[in-house]
This record gives structure tokens, C-alpha cells and sequence, in this order.
């Protein structure tokens, strides 16, 4: 397209003019600023946990938005499977072939095992600075040490030895109260199984088996009973009657579970009790963050209440991450920044209201808690001043992790063979038990 040079003309010097009257405005104008310093890269914290249910996952992203809150980019290694024998099996292939995660869930005597191979990072600057001696139990700050040096950062303080309900289907049973005794339990289930529910939802698979296994024991027993024989691992506790008497009661809990248990996860197990199809159900307070992400509220939705007999025992659980020795120092900053996190005050309310066990830290307000939690926590103080305070076998607090593997094939093989007798099943836990 031409344009009409003249009156164009015009037209473009009249343009240009402002142009140039502009070009004296740009010409005035200051340089832009130098672009921004880059964004320091975020340290990726490679986090490898097996809480992968609807209240787990909840709770971990709590801690997720916490690490991300101090500037470090969360990466979730999550390994399904209850109980965390698949993690387990998978951080050590990662470990063995050099390529450990920042952080990982490891609990109990097994924190000591990994320190012992001398791959463990210590974080004994950030438990020195916020006084973790003062902050923790004793009972877990022992645990979370090796060579005197904190390795590990308890997370919380789980009970196990619980027992939820579904009051809609006890009040149809005619069932009224949770059962204190084993008889009473047996009473209550039987009511339930002739309204035509479920008395018991069980998962059938082995650390669920070894869990109820070891409230079963609690309430038969005691808690004296229970340190001796699934502690200490006492052969003459192990073979003894009182031990008897336990194995055949866990065998008559068998009777009240449902075909489908076989194999069934855990949080699964609790939507029977969540969904008004089962009574009761044995776990530890795991269980809880399931009715809470259910919106269920205790002594509503749900009831809880110790395992038959324990009331006055309490088997704990203390979830922990240990750090792994790394060289770079982003990264040993950022296993600094998840431990200072994960014993801060914020954290520890928020996550284990959504997890369902109790803030690890002594003292904390539990206000803001649920009656379960209120009672847990009030248990776990006065349990530790009566003796009756144990570490959950079930869930890899009392003995070495291939002990309590050992122990735990031994009574799933119990609970899946009716054909084995209680005293072969007593003499495989004793052989276990000496593994
Ligand atoms: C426990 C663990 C809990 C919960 C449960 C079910 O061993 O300590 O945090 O995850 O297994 O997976």
C-alpha cells in the first residue's frame, strides 16, 4: 500500500514529532531495573513414608506444607502397605545401593540398627538448641538416640492397645457400653452377630493379626506379663499358662470376624465400622484419623475405649523420621528445618489431630483435642508413673525388627491355621523369640 507522500508527509512528520517529542520523554525515563537475583534453587527433601490412607496422607501434607513453609520443596516417597514392612524393604534396596531419601519413617529398635551402620545424620544441633531432653518423655527420647546423639525426630505418640465401635450397631444389638473384660467383649459380640452385623472387623494380614495379638495379651496378662513375655521375651512367660490362656482367647476372636477379612487393609477394616457394617475393631488410634477424615466425632460417629483389660496399660507407638548422612548442605539444612518442624508446637497440633495419636511433646495444651486424645493422653502420664506403660511389639517398639518379624510369622501362622494348637503355637513364638 503508497501512501500520499505529501499530506503522508505531513502526516508523518506530525507523527514523528511526537515521536520525537516521546523519544525526549523515553530519553528521560530511567533504565529499567537489573533483573532480579534468581530464586535461590529450593533443596528437594526426598521424604520416604508409608501413610498413604485418607487420615495418613491428611497428616502428611500437614508436614509437607510445613517444610515447603521454610522454603524447601517436599518430595513424597510413599510406599503403601500398613504397618510399613514394604517401606522398609524398599528403603533398604535404596540404602544398600547408595541412594538413601533425605528422611525416612523408621521407628524403634531399628533407628538403633541404621545407626549402627553408621548412615544415620545427627541432628543433635537442632535437639540441643530447642531442648528436646526437657521437650520429650524420656521413654522417647531414648528411643530416638544412638550413641547418645539424636538421630531420629519422634513424630507423636501413638497407643495401640484401642478398641472403636459403632454405637448405631451396638444399640441395635442391644449391646449397651463398651466391654471391659474379654467376657464382656464376648457377650457384646455375640449380641452383635445375632443382629446380623459384623462383631468384629478385622483386616487379615500379619502386623494386623500381631496387633490385636498384643492387646490380647495386655488385657489377659497385664501389662507386668506383657513386658516379660513380648519385651523381654522371657521363654517362661512365653510358655506359660497365662500365655495359654491368651492365645486361646485371640483364637476365639477369629469366630466374630467375616469371610472377607482375609487380606483386607486396615483403614478398609475401619470403614466397616466407619459404614455401620461391623462392631468393634482392634487397632491403634491410626484408626482415629480414618473417622476423622470421615467426619466422624467420638461419642457420636464413633466410640472408643482401651482393648478388653487394658485400661489401666498403655502399648505405645512413636512414629519417627531418621535423617541420612548427606554431604550436600542444602540438604543437611533442610533434614535441620523437618526436625525443627516436626517438635514445633504448630506442627505437633495440627498433625496429630489429623493423624489421631497425641503431640509427643510433653505438656502440650490438648484443648483443642477430642476425647479419645484427651483420654490417651491423660493414660500415657498416668501409665508411665504406674508401670503400665509398654512399647508395642506389633509395631516395632520393643525388640529388634528381625525378632519382632519372626514372632509376628509365628502367631499370623496361629491365627490363619485352626489346625495348629496353642501349644505348638507357643513353642514357635519361644523359638522365634530366640531368633
Ligand atoms: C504404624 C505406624 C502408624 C500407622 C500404622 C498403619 O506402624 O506407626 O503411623 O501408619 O502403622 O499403617
Amino acid at each position: 500500500m503508497k501512501f500520499n507522500y505529501t499530506l503522508g508527509a505531513a502526516l508523518v512528520a506530525a507523527l514523528l514529532a511526537t515521536a520525537c517529542g516521546k523519544k525526549e520523554e523515553v530519553a528521560a525515563t530511567p533504565a529499567p531495573a537489573p533483573a532480579a537475583a534468581p530464586a535461590p534453587a529450593k533443596t528437594s527433601v526426598e521424604v520416604l513414608h508409608y501413610w498413604t490412607s485418607g487420615g495418613e496422607a491428611a497428616s502428611a501434607a500437614e508436614l509437607k506444607k510445613m517444610l515447603e513453609a521454610k522454603g524447601h520443596e517436599w518430595k513424597d516417597f510413599a510406599v503403601a502397605g500398613g504397618g510399613g514392612d514394604n517401606a522398609m524393604t524398599v528403603l533398604k534396596s535404596r540404602a544398600v545401593s547408595g541412594n538413601p531419601p533425605t528422611a525416612a519413617q523408621v521407628k524403634g529398635p531399628a533407628i538403633q540398627e541404621w545407626a549402627s551402620e553408621g548412615m544415620l545424620a545427627s541432628i543433635d544441633s537442632v535437639a540441643q538448641a530447642e531442648k528436646w531432653d526437657e521437650l520429650l518423655p524420656k521413654v522417647v527420647a531414648d528411643v530416638m538416640k544412638a550413641n547418645g546423639s539424636y538421630v531420629a525426630a519422634p513424630v507423636n505418640v501413638h497407643r495401640v492397645n484401642w478398641m472403636w465401635a459403632n454405637p448405631e450397631v451396638l444399640k441395635t444389638a442391644g449391646v449397651t457400653g463398651m466391654p471391659k473384660t474379654w467376657d464382656e467383649f464376648f457377650v457384646a459380640a455375640d449380641k452383635i452377630k445375632k443382629s446380623g452385623n459384623v462383631a468384629l472387623a478385622h483386616g487379615g494380614q500379619n502386623w494386623q493379626d500381631f496387633t490385636v495379638f498384643e492387646s490380647v495379651v495386655l488385657g489377659v496378662g497385664g501389662a507386668e506379663f506383657y513386658d516379660k513375655a513380648l519385651v523381654k521375651l522371657d521363654p517362661a512367660a512365653i510358655a506359660s499358662p497365662t500365655m495359654t490362656k491368651a492365645l486361646n482367647t485371640f483364637r476365639k476372636l477369629k469366630g466374630y470376624t467375616d469371610a472377607a477379612s482375609t487380606g483386607r487393609d486396615w483403614n478398609m477394616t475401619t470403614a466397616m465400622v466407619i459404614g455401620g457394617k461391623a462392631g468393634f475393631q482392634f487397632m491403634g488410634d491410626w484408626a482415629k484419623g480414618e473417622f476423622t477424615a470421615a467426619g466422624q466425632k467420638p461419642g457420636e460417629g464413633f466410640l472408643c475405649a482401651a482393648a478388653p483389660g487394658t485400661a489401666n496399660a498403655y502399648t505405645f507407638n512413636v512414629d519417627s523420621f531418621i535423617m541420612f548422612k548427606l554431604k550436600d548442605e542444602g540438604a543437611q539444612k533442610a533434614q535441620a528445618d523437618l526436625a525443627s518442624a516436626i517438635l514445633s508446637t504448630e506442627f505437633q497440633e495440627v498433625f496429630n489431630q489429623n493423624k489421631g495419636s497425641i503431640p509427643v511433646r510433653l505438656g502440650h495444651d490438648m484443648s483443642k483435642f477430642d476425647d479419645c486424645a484427651k483420654l490417651s493422653a491423660t493414660d500415657f502420664v498416668a501409665s508411665a508413673q504406674s508401670g503400665g506403660l509398654v512399647p508395642s511389639i506389633a509395631h516395632g517398639m520393643a525388640v529388634d525388627p528381625a525378632k519382632a518379624g519372626a514372632i509376628q510369622d509365628a502367631v499370623t501362622q496361629f491365627w490363619n491355621d485352626d489346625k495348629l494348637s496353642v501349644a505348638d503355637a507357643q513353642k514357635r513364638i519361644a523359638q522365634a523369640a530366640t531368633n
